[in-house]
């Protein structure tokens, strides 16, 4: 991408809220609608048929990582309920339904031969989904490396990249006749940066330069499990899921511009570059010199990250407004976790004082068209899935045991209206998962942020739709429906 181009584009005025749409959503007939879990946040039984130790489960024992001490020992016990969970899946007509696999479960130790159970678990699980008509898309690592290879180096390690390739080969070779797309990995961004820098996620390291050097292994165990998945079926479809966000600058002051530029580079384009374009984007090898000088980049491992893929997921969930340091509107700046964005401490994550989710992020619906139009005006992209969108509210059943979610609604509804906009502009958008299909364990904020359009009610493990699943059902149906039926 040209800088100047890119500075434009980010130095223009701030967006402020849009009107709340009260149209509904009218997609393609053959847009995916599906719903999205992961395997730490939903399955439980962590000492179930061979499954070893991963960093989450280290990380949640520790005291004071996760709210409440909460731990995925238990969570939505969907590895004995999965049969249920797919009936619900069923019943609200979900075409496709994404899920990870636990590394842990197929390798206890990280390496060497697949332990049958475990994999045996995600084989029941597929023929469940499939009995029931709903398309199994896999994540392949949704965060829980094998404990084992942490102990080893972990993601800052090159030799972790070359598990993880294994690791895929195996999954996929018990899998592969099933399971028609897989996307290796899900939000590298977070992995690296919170997972090495801020340690706010697992492993807890906090370490820029360890970062810096994940991110480049975890890209490159995507690159290589591409391969892999390909050399044994070239028909498989595999991408990898990026989170993205629109990135604004707080004014057009030179370092407002700076910040967004710097942000943008490490949340986006660090990711984007070398994946749809086989480089690093020199501005930020340049920003991040002082922390490295990517010394632990080989020749044609670039080549290997830019493997060509057949769908890119996109996670989205909010904007970020940033100022510099010169900014004239500190009053009401706020910092959020600096850390996680190594060289450029001294940005400052603005608050516009919109709506927000209980996870406090901001809601912006708009910015989901940005992002889109962005990636598929500036790199060659194969066809898009949405592969998380949602939001958490402190949601609760009523006296009369139903689970009222309008906040939820208008906000699935306001982003399903910002896929059909970015279709309409030509941004090639075939499908999207809502973020999730369970209330399950939010990462270092435990069971205290509800994401389901199902409610789970933690100590009996009763699920109850919320208004915003029945709400998803009838998109779905009416979606769906020839086109004579809905009204064209
Ligand atoms: C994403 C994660 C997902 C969930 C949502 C809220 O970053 O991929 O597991 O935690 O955020």
């Amino acid at each position: 991408m040209n800088l100047e181009t890119a500075t434009a584009r980010l130095t223009g005025p701030v967006p402020q809220q849009a009107p709340a749409p009260d149209a509904e959503p009218r997609l393609p007939a053959d847009f995916l609608l599906g719903a999205a879990t992961a395997a730490y946040q939903i399955e439980g039984a962590v000492d179930t048929d061979g499954r070893g130790p991963s960093i989450w489960d280290t990380y949640s024992r520790t005291p004071g990582m996760v709210v409440d001490g909460h731990t995925g020992d238990v969570a939505c016990d969907h590895y004995h309920r999965y049969a249920e969970d797919v009936a619900l899946m069923a019943d609200l007509g979900l075409s496709a339904y994404r899920f990870s696999v636990s590394w842990p479960r197929v390798q206890p130790d990280g390496r060497g031969r697949a332990n049958a159970r475990g994999l045996d678990f995600y084989r029941r699980l597929v023929d469940e989904l499939l009995a029931n008509g709903i398309e199994p898309w896999l994540t392949l690592y949704h965060w829980d490396l094998p404990q084992p290879l942490e102990d080893a180096g972990g993601w800052p390690a090159r030799d972790t990249a070359h598990r993880f390739a294994d690791y895929a080969a195996l999954v996929h070779e018990a899998l592969g006749d099933r399971v028609r797309n897989i996307i290796t990995l899900n939000e590298p961004w977070c992995s690296a940066f919170l997972g090495y820098g801020s340690g706010a996620h697992a492993p807890g390291r906090r370490d820029p330069v360890a970062a810096v050097r994940a991110v480049h292994h975890l890209l490159l165990g995507h690159g290589f499990a591409v391969q892999a998945i390909r050399a044994a079926r070239p028909d498989t479809r595999v991408g990898i899921t990026l989170n993205l966000y629109p990135v604004t600058a707080y004014s057009d002051s030179k370092g407002d511009a700076d910040a967004a530029r710097r942000i943008d580079g490490l949340a986006n384009r660090l990711f984007l570059d070398p994946v749809l374009r086989g480089a690093y984007p020199a501005d930020v090898l340049g920003d991040l010199a002082p922390v490295t000088d990517f010394g632990h980049v080989r020749d044609g491992d670039l080549a290997v990250i830019a493997a060509r893929m057949d769908h890119l997921g996109v996670n989205y969930y909010t904007r970020y407004v940033v100022a510099g340091p010169d900014s004239d509107q500190p009053a009401s700046a706020q910092w959020r976790a600096p850390s996680a964005w190594p060289g450029s401490e001294h940005v400052r994550f603005l608050d516009r004082g919109l709506p927000r989710t209980a996870m406090d992020w901001e809601i912006d619906a708009p910015g989901l068209v940005e992002v889109l139009t962005r990636v598929a005006g500036e790199y060659p992209t194969p066809p898009i899935y949405i592969t998380e969108n949602g939001a958490a509210f402190p949601d609760e059943p009523a006296a009369d045991g139903q689970v009222r979610d309008p906040d939820r609604v208008a906000y699935l509804r306001a982003h399903l209206l910002a896929c059909q906009e970015a279709i309409a502009r030509g941004v090639p958008v075939r499908g999207y998962f809502v973020w999730s299909l369970l209330d399950n364990f939010e990462w270092a904020r435990g069971y205290s942020q509800r994401f389901g359009i199902i409610y789970v009610d933690y100590p009996t493990q009763r699920r109850i739709p919320k208004s915003s699943a029945r709400w998803y059902a009838d998109l779905i149906r009416s979606t769906s429906a020839p086109t004579s039926s809905r009204g064209e």
